[in-house]
């Protein structure tokens, strides 16, 4: 059999990273979470995307962006026409952080030290997937990527050189447009949102 251009040797190395994220105690964060949700999408993907943590509803299927901030992610990539199945999403935290409240987990944010301990991960999946361009979506993902704490209101929507000499892109995170009361605020940031995306995949054509 002919195999194909992007060898199956990679796909093995990130089933087996994987595997391995599966039982990371790399920070304490394990311990309460269901599962680990690793990143998913090609692994020979040109761009990727990184969250902050998975949510509650990720925490239980295992799979990244699959609730609200997910919805938001999902719907603002078709209206930038990108296709979700060709790129690679994953989290800077891999464990999702919560605080219970009786019977509701509700999200807390990662600290510094979860995140550059969850970056060893991130690292593996970019050592990986090698993207051409990845796209932080919003502070947690601007700190795991750039390793260093970032305002987004002042680096969003341009390109960054990262150390790896890829480019990078820092936008908000779906969440933030989750939290706008005002609506026509809320429109505002959701198209500029849709904007910063349509212009990083430009980058790639
Ligand atoms: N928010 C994130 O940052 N990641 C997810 O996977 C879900 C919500």
């Amino acid at each position: 059999t002919v195999k194909p251009a992007t060898g199956g040797n990679s796909e093995a190395a990130w089933a087996a990273l994987r595997e391995e994220a599966m039982g990371c105690t790399r920070c304490p964060l394990h311990r309460p979470a269901t599962q680990t949700v690793f990143g998913e999408g090609p692994v020979d993907a040109a761009l990727m995307f990184v969250g902050e943590q998975p949510g509650d509803q990720e925490d239980l299927a295992g799979r990244p962006f699959v609730g609200p901030a997910g919805q938001v992610f999902d719907a603002a990539l078709a209206e930038a026409g990108i296709d979700r199945a060709g790129v690679y999403v994953t989290n800077a935290v891999k464990h999702f952080k919560f605080e219970q409240r009786g019977k509701r987990r509700i999200h807390a944010k990662p600290g510094v030290g979860e995140i550059d301990a969850c970056r060893w991960w991130v690292e593996q999946e970019r050592l990986l997937v090698r993207p051409r361009l990845t796209v932080a979506l919003g502070a947690t993902a601007a700190r795991s990527l750039t390793g260093r704490t970032v305002t987004i209101g002042k680096e969003r929507g341009r390109p960054i050189a990262l150390a790896d000499g890829t480019q990078g892109w820092i936008t908000v995170h779906p969440s933030f447009l989750l939290r706008i009361t005002d609506a026509a605020q809320a429109e505002d940031e959701r198209a500029r949102f849709v904007e910063d995306l349509r212009n990083a995949h430009a980058l790639l054509q």
